[in-house]
């Protein structure tokens, strides 16, 4: 989703704006800009598409000025051309903006019959028109800030550059981020910390309902009244990250084969490497006393919790509620103060999946937060973090905090199934074994299957209609296998559990539509073959990932059979994912799509 970025510097500040925004590429965008005060004249420089539309323009007509913003723009109101894109400019107001503006029409409506002339589709130039008609008024720029915050409602960052005050920026705060950086005679402000990273890792977060004005020398915080806030500074871990995709060609292709290195970090969080232990240092939640978990998240995050609630019910007997978090949100589901709420997101800051978390909070259940980004708003309003270690993930498609996800829910779930006196220590060893292998059997699985993927992802790029089966936690796992491969490929897919095959999809199925069943040799296993042998009886095609047993055990004639090792049920999920990451990325790749920034979609998600 849009980025932002903003300085108050003692040097020009366009470039840096610039490399700020690259760092900000990975939310998905579709047009970029920047504004700067040059002389007491507000003056930009904006274009359609990726970030060196706006670097080749910058080079032709360079922008001086050491007071500047900046933003990269995800089209919600208005197409992804020149005109949409920000820095919006009314009367000496320059505004840039992530989020929807709700009651922007009436407004619109409002400030039109007044006389306001619009220029852009944008529900983001109400809040320029409105502070240039709060300037002409008479307000000096702090207290129009503080009417908009006033007037507008809904989801919002905000940073805004006034012509007539070369010192100062202001930012307001209801929903998406925004971050200060505190430099050495400048300061920042940014959608996230990695945005700033390469000037400062001092930084403190705005909350919502904050109003910021920054110069070179400080910030000053506030409410909506006026009245002073204090936001704590911290060291940001930010600032170690350096965008770099080391020898790969796609982010997503090296946060793939990241997967075993991070895996094995998180788990050295949760258990005991050497022991086979799990570790229970976070006594927040008691899984002991709960009767239930709700858990809530969006897209991959989802699945994982999808998976999940397979593990808390089967080793630890506690029924969970699961649902996406858009429907979550809104589904006014009886909750008790004797269940738990998790909620799952990479970037924690999906705004559906946090409207979910204050809804639980509203209703008194603990709240745990699995989050990949600490410092993020879902991990800040929770009860107990457990953090997924995953480091940054860049590439849109989720690769590694989906398996890192899944590590960290694994663990907890045997953690629950000990307290519950479901798992005993015998148990609790083996499992934990299980866990701790799995880094070592990915890499394993990395190393061997790539070839034999590729090629068959040049198949795969042929059609334009995929189904995806799975039974038990590879019923999740073919969901995400259809969501990943839609995302970046544009190829239609859709996951099924196996069981449902008969209740619809068979009806599709012919040479035209290849099936990829997941399923390792587990309980289900037999099942699984049966729906298959539908599949074939009706002419087909069957690209098979399953591991040594199961392909072993089955005599059926498919046009691929991808062997894994046979793994313990319990790390499966993770490593089941590996062919199907690869299979997705191989096949867009082919495909010729943008893998790291497929079209249309965002990494991280701050609107409904
Ligand atoms: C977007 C991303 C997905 C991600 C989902 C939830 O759709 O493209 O990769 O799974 O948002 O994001 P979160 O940051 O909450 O995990």
């Amino acid at each position: 989703m849009c980025g932002i970025v903003g300085i108050a510097g003692n040097q020009p500040v366009a470039e840096r704006l610039v490399d700020a925004l690259k760092r900000l590429e990975y939310r998905g965008y579709d047009s970029a800009g920047v504004a700067t005060l040059v002389d007491g004249k507000l003056e930009r420089c904006r274009a359609e598409g990726k970030l060196f539309n706006l670097e080749k323009k910058l080079s032709e007509e360079p922008l001086p000025g050491t007071l500047g913003i900046a933003h990269t723009r995800w089209a919600t109101h208005g197409v992804p051309n020149e005109t949409n894109a920000h820095p919006h400019f009314v009367d000496g107001v320059a505004v840039v903006h992530n989020g929807i503006i709700e009651n922007f029409s009436e407004l619109r409506d409002e400030l039109t019959a007044e006389g306001a002339v619009f220029t852009t589709q944008t529900d983001t130039e109400v809040v320029a028109q409105l502070l240039a008609r709060f300037r002409r008024e008479g307000m000096d720029a702090k207290a129009a800030m503080l009417a908009m915050l006033n007037r507008i409602t809904g989801a919002y960052a905000l940073v805004v550059m006034f012509a007539d005050d070369a010192d100062h920026l202001y930012a307001g705060r209801f929903g998406p981020p925004l971050a200060i950086g505190y430099g050495r005679g400048e300061m920042f402000l940014g959608s996230d910390a990695i945005a700033l990273s390469p000037f400062t890792n001092d930084i403190s977060y705005l909350m919502d309902g904050d109003f910021a004005v920054i110069d070179r020398q400080g910030a000053e915080v506030t409410d909506y009244a006026g009245k002073p806030v204090k936001r704590q500074r911290q060291i940001s871990q930010a600032s170690a990250f350096v965008v770099d995709k080391g020898n790969h060609r796609h982010f997503m292709e090296k946060e793939i084969y990241e997967q075993p290195e991070v895996i094995s970090h998180a788990l050295s969080h949760y258990v005991d490497l050497a022991d086979h232990r799990v570790k229970t240092s976070d006594n927040v939640i008691d899984f002991k006393a709960l009767r239930g978990l709700a858990i809530s998240a969006c897209g991959t995050a989802y699945l994982a919790g999808l998976t999940a609630k397979y593990w808390f019910e089967r080793y630890a007997r506690l029924p969970v509620e699961i649902d996406v978090a858009s429907e979550f949100r809104y589904r006014e589901m009886p909750l008790s103060t004797d269940q738990a709420a998790f909620f799952i997101s990479q970037s924690g800051e999906t705004a559906d999946t946090l409207a979910s978390l204050r809804y639980c909070r509203e209703a008194g259940l603990k709240i745990g937060a699995i989050v990949n980004v600490r410092e993020s708003s879902i991990a800040r309003e929770a009860d107990a973090i457990f953090p997924i270690m995953a480091g940054p993930e860049i590439g849109v498609a989720s690769t590694k905090a989906f398996t890192c996800q899944l590590a960290v829910l694994a663990s907890l779930a045997v953690a629950a199934g000990k307290a519950r006196g479901l798992i005993d220590e015998a148990n609790e060893k083996t499992m934990v074994r299980h866990l701790a292998e799995m880094p070592r059997i990915m890499s394993a699985v990395l190393n061997r299957i790539q070839p034999q993927i590729e090629g068959l992802s040049r198949e795969l790029s042929k059609f334009k209609d995929v189904l995806y089966l799975g039974r038990g936690t590879s019923y999740p796992l073919a969901l995400e296998g259809a969501l990943k491969l839609k995302e970046i490929s544009y190829i239609h897919a859709e996951g099924y559990a196996a069981g449902e095959l008969k209740h619809g999809p068979i009806a599709l199925i012919d040479e035209n539509m290849p099936v990829i069943v997941i399923a390792p040799h587990d309980r289900f296993f037999e099942k699984t073959v049966s729906n298959m042998q539908e599949v074939a009886a009706r002419g087909g095609r069957i690209i098979f990932i399953t591991d040594e047993k199961g392909a072993a055990a089955s005599k059926l004639d498919t046009m691929a059979t991808i062997v894994l090792p046979t793994v313990d049920e319990i790390i499966a999920p993770m490593v089941f994912s590996l062919p199907v990451q690869l299979l997705a990325y191989h096949t867009a790749v082919f495909m010729g799509t943008d893998v790291d920034q497929p079209r249309n979609l965002a990494k991280s998600v701050t609107v409904e």
